[in-house]
């Protein structure tokens, strides 16, 4: 099969007709290309496969990644939202679920557990571990918190000029506590170019590093990446197809969209799409829901509502022809289970009739269903996918009519959080906000 397919089909069944959104799309297509719409400071995503990362910066990343991987046993991630989810997504999905990479991947700066920060920091007590260390701002409150903790504890385990080896920061070229904090260390660094978004930083060190420390393969993810970003240049491409379609279905009032997968190797993938597309979609009261379901574990939770609650959802399914290993179910002489009609197939024989059942059951209840196919989860599908869903995100955002480039909500609970910590600066928000608590 092709390494990459979309079929919208079973979604546009509805009286859907796409044909009369492709001038829509295809402006929307030349408005990303050309750089000519709202937020069109934050393109540099767009080149970063075929031409920002080039090979003497592939080659600095795998440098400062065989550092880490040959000092570490264990190397904690430190970021939120876009500076940690991509790499999260990519190395749940390649590395064995059972087994630790080495050097182990933890990730940390990603909420503000204070039994997450001690359970991390037992964890790390007696094991060597380095820090990547990842803001764009290089203000944000999370990944500040778990850096100051853990920069402490590893100076403390190690000394302070052991622990600046064994610390990397990637960051603003020059801007942010971060940047001065990397620059006075002696850190090792990575810049986050002023126009690349934290949502769309995966294929950027900020994604790559992580990856590399894990010891997958990034010149394949951004090979895939790379010819997606081919196919993607012209118009009439997969990403355009699958923002027509979700504007369809948003416009015809589907309002929420649930990225299905059938391996539990891709739990993070939807949890990046999810941010991707909310972050993106999510301002002026205007977009579609982005939610995320592992299947066949969660039709036995959320699948009587997706199969019958209210007809407002539509359903990308993310659907994998082929896994990386081989199982058989056994047959048994009893047969007291009852399975002896499944005994010889693959457990993936299985879990593709759930997905098949699952789809039509699904259309006949009112869900439109898209399906994305790859051939199987390795790095070069992994960067089509990620590429192909940043394309269309940006494509499907110009169709809404928002800018897909900018989060100006994400600041409302930080200013009250900091009006409510009283941070200096804040002293007027403070009062209001004691005085509105006290009512
Ligand atoms: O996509 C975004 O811009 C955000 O999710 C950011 O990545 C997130 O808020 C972290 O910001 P920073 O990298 O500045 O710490």
């Amino acid at each position: 099969m092709e390494t990459f397919d979309i079929n919208v089909t079973d979604a546009i069944s509805n009286g859907i007709d796409l044909e009369t959104l492709k001038p829509e799309a295809d402006k929307a297509l030349e408005t990303v290309l050309n750089a000519t719409g709202a937020g069109n400071d934050f393109l540099g995503w767009v080149n970063l496969p075929q031409a920002t990362i080039d090979s003497d910066l592939i080659e600095e990343i795998t440098s400062v990644a065989n550092v880490l991987r040959a000092e570490c046993e264990a190397v904690v991630c430190i970021g939120i939202g876009g500076s940690y989810l991509g790499a999260k997504a990519v190395i749940e999905a390649l590395k064995n679920q059972f087994v630790a990479t080495k050097p182990e991947i933890l990730f940390a700066g990603q909420n503000i557990g204070e039994d997450y920060l001690s359970e991390l920091m037992d964890y790390l007590a007696d094991k060597r571990f380095g820090i990547v260390v990842i803001s764009k701002s290089g203000t944000t409150t999370e990944p500040a918190i778990a850096f100051r903790l853990l920069r402490a504890m590893l100076e403390q385990k190690v000394g302070r000029e052991e622990a600046a080896k064994l610390t990397v920061a990637i960051t603003d070229a020059k801007r942010g506590a971060l940047r001065s904090l990397a620059t006075d260390e002696g850190y090792a660094t990575f810049v986050i170019d002023d126009n690349v978004g934290g949502r769309f930083s995966v294929l950027s060190p900020v994604g790559l590093l992580p990856i590399a420390i894990a010891g997958f393969n990034i010149r394949a993810l951004l090979q895939g990446a790379a010819d997606m970003q081919a196919i993607c240049s012209k118009p009439g491409n997969p990403a355009q197809l699958y923002a027509m379609t979700r504007n369809a279905l948003y416009r015809s009032g589907k309002k929420t969209e649930i990225l299905v997968n059938y391996n539990p190797k891709l739990h993070f993938f939807g949890e990046w799409w999810k941010q991707l597309y909310g972050e993106s979609e999510g301002k002026d009261h205007k977009g579609i829901f982005p939610a995320a379901v592992d299947n066949s574990t969660d039709l036995h939770s959320m699948g009587q509502w997706i199969q019958d609650g209210e007809r407002t959802i539509f359903e990308t399914v993310i659907s994998v022809d082929q896994t990386a290993r081989s199982l058989v179910i056994p047959s048994d002489d009893e047969n007291l289970d009852g399975l002896n009609f499944i005994a010889g197939q693959h457990v993936d024989h299985v879990n593709k009739m759930a997905e098949i059942g699952t789809r039509l059951a699904h259309i006949d209840g009112g869900v439109p269903n898209l399906r994305i196919a790859i051939s199987e989860i390795n790095e070069y599908n992994l960067g089509q996918l990620i590429y192909f869903f940043e394309m269309s995100c940006g494509i499907s955002g110009y169709m809404l009519g928002v800018n897909p480039f900018n989060q100006p909500g994400v600041e409302d609970y930080k200013r009250n959080m900091f009006a409510l910590l009283a941070k200096p600066g804040y002293e007027a928000e403070t009062e209001a906000i004691r005085a509105r608590l006290a009512k």
